[in-house]
C-alpha cells in the first residue's frame, strides 16, 4: 500500500497531521539533518510511503534506478546473487538508513538487490526530486557523502578480512559488522536480535556453515559471546573489538 503525498509542481496545501508526522520522521533522518523546515516540507510533499511484507523484494540488482528510499521502520538486507542463486549479504540496514542512492547518482543499474527481512515501511523519493534537493541544499549532499564514506570504510574492512584473516577472524568480522549494522549497545554489551541464518553468515565470511558453527561455539566457550535462541550477545564489545579488529 502507498500513500501518495503530492505531485511536484502542483500548488501545495497546508501540512495535514499525517504530513506533520512525516516531517517529524524526516527530521530525525541523519541525511536530512540541518535542513530548514521549509525544505523539509518540500521533501515530505514529494515523497511516497510504501509498506512491504517480510521477504518482499524491494529492489532487484540490474534494474534501472528511479528512486531513493529511507527506512521508516523495519530492516532490509542488501544482497548480491550469483547465476546459481547463491547470495551474499553485503549489509543490513534499519530505521533512518537510506538506500538506492548509487544508481540515482551514476545513472547505472541497481548495484545490489534489497529484500525486506522484517515488515518494512519506506519513504521513497523520486530521482529528479532527490537530485534537485541535493543541488538546493548542499548539506544533504555532504551528509550523503559522509554516509557513503562510512560504507566504503566498512567495505574496505570486509575486503581486508576476507583476503587476510583466517576463518576465526572472518567470522569475528562478520559478527562485528552485524553488531554495527543491527546491534543495540547498552552498558558495553551488544545484542544482535535475529542473527541471520548460518548459511548467510557463512557466505558473508567466505566459509562453510560447519566453520561458522565451530567458531561461534569456540567464542561461546571462551565467554566472548552468548547465544539465546536467535539472539547473539557480545558481553564485552570493546574487548571483542580489540581482539579481532
Ligand atoms: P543502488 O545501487 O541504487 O541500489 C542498491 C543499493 O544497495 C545501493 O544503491 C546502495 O544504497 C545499497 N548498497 C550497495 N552496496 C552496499 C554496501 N556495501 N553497503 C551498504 N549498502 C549498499
Amino acid at each position: 500500500m502507498e500513500t501518495h503525498i503530492s505531485m511536484p509542481g502542483v500548488p501545495q496545501p497546508p501540512l495535514s497531521s499525517e504530513l506533520g508526522e512525516a516531517m517529524e520522521f524526516i527530521r530525525n533522518v541523519p541525511v536530512f539533518a540541518d535542513i530548514e523546515a521549509a525544505e523539509l516540507a518540500k521533501i515530505v510533499r514529494v515523497g511516497v510511503r510504501k509498506k512491504y511484507k517480510k521477504g518482499s523484494i524491494i529492489l532487484l540488482e540490474e534494474e534501472t534506478g528511479a528512486a531513493l528510499f529511507v527506512i521508516v521502520s523495519g530492516k532490509v538486507k542488501i544482497v548480491r546473487t550469483d547465476d546459481e542463486g547463491r547470495e551474499v549479504i553485503l549489509s543490513i540496514l534499519g530505521e533512518n538508513d537510506f538506500f538506492g542512492e548509487m544508481s540515482i547518482l551514476d545513472g547505472l543499474s541497481r548495484s545490489a538487490s534489497v529484500v525486506a527481512i522484517t515488515k518494512t515501511e519506506l519513504f521513497m523519493i523520486h530521482r529528479r526530486d532527490f537530485l534537485k534537493l541535493m543541488q538546493d541544499v548542499p548539506s544533504v549532499a555532504i551528509s550523503l557523502l559522509k554516509e557513503m564514506t562510512l560504507r566504503l570504510r566498512k567495505a574496505d574492512s570486509q575486503i581486508k578480512s576476507l583476503s587476510l584473516k583466517d576463518a576465526t577472524g572472518r567470522v569475528a568480522n562478520v559478527i562485528l559488522q552485524l553488531a554495527d549494522d543491527i546491534g543495540t549497545i547498552r552498558k558495553g554489551r551488544v545484542e544482535i536480535d535475529e542473527l541471520p541464518l548460518q548459511q548467510d553468515l557463512a557466505n558473508m565470511a567466505g566459509t562453510s556453515r560447519e566453520t561458522i558453527s565451530r567458531v561461534v561455539h569456540s567464542f561461546i566457550k571462551k565467554g566472548l559471546v552468548e547465544m539465546r535462541g536467535n539472539k547473539l550477545i557480545i558481553g564485552d564489545y570493546e574487548k571483542f573489538k580489540s581482539l579481532f579488529m
